[in-house]
């Protein structure tokens, strides 16, 4: 078979394994060929592609980023976008496309699949709120570099008796605070899912300085005080808006540094980690899952098992439905967050 691959939406660690393991087993098992589409699904889009061999692939798998380029292109939101998607399909003798990516990524497969092309999923997100899998990959290294820096964050606090406020990523789920809150230790854990109050945050940071120990707040930059709770109080970056409707997210660890500061007069200060969270090279849990979700990617093709997902349930590798991944995204549940909240303070 001749099969496209693309990589799109945000990056993530563990791309580059996934693009691996497909090839591998394609070229090795069932003597495929493969088309590199570049940047997402503005490869098919504008026909902008490159052979894949296994020479191509050779030493990438702990490389971070992706070697096919990514982007957020919306083919739904381009005149004739479909069409050209097809052309290039059929121009390039494109048998089945793997698409790898989060929300936006497998809603346009989603979608493309109910029209009828051939595409299977692999979800991808360092955000982990894809429905359908346990986890997604690229989620446990942002983890990681998320605890680490916690870690950190926690001796300095300590020397200035300072407040200090971790800004990480997370637009509407807050796993990677949760996780990386619980992993470091963190004093107070705000996320998306649950609006803050603010004079709980204060009385919480009060708590810990009684201790005599600096309080450390993890926040998603998706978090909303309870003031505004429908979103209208993100913190935005800036109010543009990308092909698929997002906003641009940032700021709401400075702007609770400055209201804790203001309201218990401890000094407090913000780290953003940002993009620091979604590069470099992927942990063993992220080479392991993005292998294993490539292998059985590849099998679906031949099998010829369209519109499905790859998704990890326990540590088997199983398939559903593209339309289960994407319909919902997977929120942090109020239990899982009320385990947490003994900590706090
Ligand atoms: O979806 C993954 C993600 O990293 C989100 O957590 C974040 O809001 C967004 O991407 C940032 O996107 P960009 O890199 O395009 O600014």
């Amino acid at each position: 078979m001749r099969i496209g691959v693309l990589t799109g939406g945000g990056d993530c660690p563990g791309l580059n394994a996934v693009i691996r393991a497909v090839v591998r087993k394609g070229v090795q098992t069932f003597g495929d060929e493969f088309i590199g589409f570049r940047d997402g699904w503005r490869g098919p889009l504008e026909d902008d592609a490159r052979e894949l061999g296994v020479a191509d692939v050779r030493g990438i798998l702990p490389r971070g980023g992706t070697i096919l380029g990514s982007s957020r292109t919306n083919p739904f939101a381009v005149e004739g976008g479909v069409e050209r998607i097809r052309a290039t399909l059929q121009s390039r003798g494109c048998d089945a496309l793997v698409a790898i990516g989060g929300e936006d990524t497998l809603g346009v497969a989603t979608r493309l699949a109910e029209l009828g092309v051939a595409v299977v999923g692999v979800p991808k997100t360092i955000d982990n709120d894809l429905s359908g899998t346990d986890f997604t990959f690229g989620f446990d290294t942002a983890v990681n570099i998320a605890t680490e820096a916690i870690d950190r964050l926690h001796t300095t606090a300590e020397s200035h008796h300072r407040v200090l406020v971790v800004e990480v990523m997370g637009r509407h789920a807050g796993w990677i605070a949760l996780h990386s809150g619980l992993a470091g230790g963190a004093n107070i854990i705000l996320i998306p899912e649950r609006p803050f109050d603010i004079d709980k945050v204060c009385a919480q940071v009060e708590s810990r300085f009684a201790t005599r120990f600096s309080p450390i707040v993890v926040v998603s930059e998706g978090a909303v005080p309870i003031a505004s709770p429908d979103g209208s109080g993100m913190t935005l970056q800036s109010g543009d808006k990308d092909a698929f409707g997002h906003v641009r997210l940032g700021g709401v660890g400075e702007r609770l540094a400055q209201e804790i500061e203001e309201r218990t007069g401890k000094e407090a200060r913000a780290v953003v980690l940002g993009h620091v969270q979604r590069g470099g090279t992927p942990t063993a849990f992220d080479r392991w899952l993005a292998t294993r979700l490539g292998l059985h990617a590849i099998q679906a093709v031949h099998d010829g098992d369209f519109g499905m997902m790859m998704a990890l349930r326990g540590t088997d590798i199983v398939r559903v439905p593209l339309s289960e991944g994407t319909g919902e995204l997977k929120l942090v549940r109020p239990e899982l967050y009320e385990e947490a909240e003994v900590l706090f303070g």
